[in-house]
């Protein structure tokens, strides 16, 4: 199957629960279910965070959320089921998402991962995000968690 057969869209409500599954089995395993439905439904319903979708046939095979500040995104969420990836979905469902943030004015992007997940940390170097700090116990108390950060734009420093 071509990737083009893949449509992305913004989530709806039904999706809450196939999305809440895809992070429990995908992103939290071994740490406990924390992403659940009624969790996923109100990231949905967030004005502050969006939520993309990647679909085959209707049924979502992929996701990603962001939350949008002011000058700082974050990347909550990022999963692709393993049989869909490494055919460029989860780099479409991110640059959806950069470029919203870039119009949105938003001057950086930043995401944590397991220390231990070298597919993602490969996959976030490939799309231009570069490591800042390791954070020990970040993950219940259990697992470290490495930040990365994507600037978008540079801040113009005051002339002396
Ligand atoms: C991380 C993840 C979302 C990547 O999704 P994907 O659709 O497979 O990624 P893409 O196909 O768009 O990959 C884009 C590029 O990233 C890099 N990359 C992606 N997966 C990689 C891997 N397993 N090993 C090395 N590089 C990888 C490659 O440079 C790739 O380009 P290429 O295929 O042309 O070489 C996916 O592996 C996943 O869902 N993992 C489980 C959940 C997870 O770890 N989420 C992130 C932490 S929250």
């Amino acid at each position: 199957m071509a990737s083009l057969d893949i449509e992305l869209a913004l989530a709806t409500d039904g999706d809450a629960r196939p999305l809440a599954m895809l992070a429990r089995d995908l992103i939290e395993s071994g740490l406990g279910w924390a992403y659940r439905p009624p969790r996923l439904a109100a990231l949905i319903h967030d004005a502050d965070t969006v939520t993309v979708v990647a679909r085959t046939r209707s049924q979502p095979i992929g996701f990603a959320i962001m939350r949008f500040g002011d000058e700082r995104a974050h990347l909550i969420l990022l999963a692709v089921k393993p049989e869909h990836q490494r055919r460029g979905i989860g780099r479409r469902l991110i640059e959806w998402l950069l470029e919203s943030a870039y119009v949105a004015g938003i001057a950086s992007v930043h995401i944590e991962l397991r220390a231990s997940n070298a597919p993602a940390y490969a996959f976030y170097r490939a799309l231009g995000f570069a490591e800042t700090i390791r954070v020990p116990g970040y993950y219940r108390g259990r697992e470290t968690a490495l930040r990365m950060i994507r600037m978008l734009r540079v801040a113009r420093l005051p002339l002396g």
